[in-house]
């Protein structure tokens, strides 16, 4: 099942999301299905809380379909360890068409589980990192845009009141 989107504006998007407890079916099917929604979206990271589920469940896939290895679920992640700086434009699927740089640490250590609630440990550097900032970010209420500068972040929050004003958002 393919979900839709949801936007900036929406509240879940701001609301810190609730541990995932039970590691079932239901749980892996929701898993497929925010793989196969990402997809749709032309995305390489999902986080429950976009399709309107406020849970700690995210899904990657920065080779976007290349590498069935790639594809990585991370129920409940903490970030271990964040080091270096790197700079990148930085999208997010509930935000569409903007795009900013943002200050991120280069390389990331997270600790999540997998669909199966197995604990695993990942190191992941540039843009693995990245989504694993961005994606875990999600899960805790924050938005890219809260990396950004209050002048940037005004600007964009005005042109989006305009478009979801004229029905475009
Ligand atoms: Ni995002």
């Amino acid at each position: 099942m393919i979900y839709s989107i949801v936007k900036f504006g929406d509240p879940v998007l701001e609301r810190p999301a609730e541990p995932v407890t039970v590691f079932d079916d239901d749980l892996r099917k929701l898993i497929d299905d925010m793989f196969e929604s990402m997809y749709e979206a032309r995305g390489v990271g999902l986080a429950a809380p976009q399709i309107g589920i406020s849970k700690r469940l995210a899904v990657i896939d920065i080779t976007f379909k290349e590498d069935p290895d790639a594809k990585l679920v991370l129920a409940n992640p903490e970030i271990l360890h964040a080091e270096g700086k790197h700079t990148q434009p930085e999208g997010c699927l509930s935000i569409p068409e903007f795009r900013e740089p943002v200050k991120r640490a280069q390389k990331v250590t997270i600790r999540a589980q997998d669909a199966h609630g197995k604990w695993y440990e990942k190191t992941g550097e540039d843009l693995l990192a990245r989504a694993f900032l961005h994606e875990t970010d999600h899960l805790n209420g924050k938005l890219y845009i809260s990396h950004i500068s209050a002048l940037k972040r005004d600007l964009m929050k005005r042109k989006i009141r305009k478009l979801i004003k004229a029905g475009e958002w």
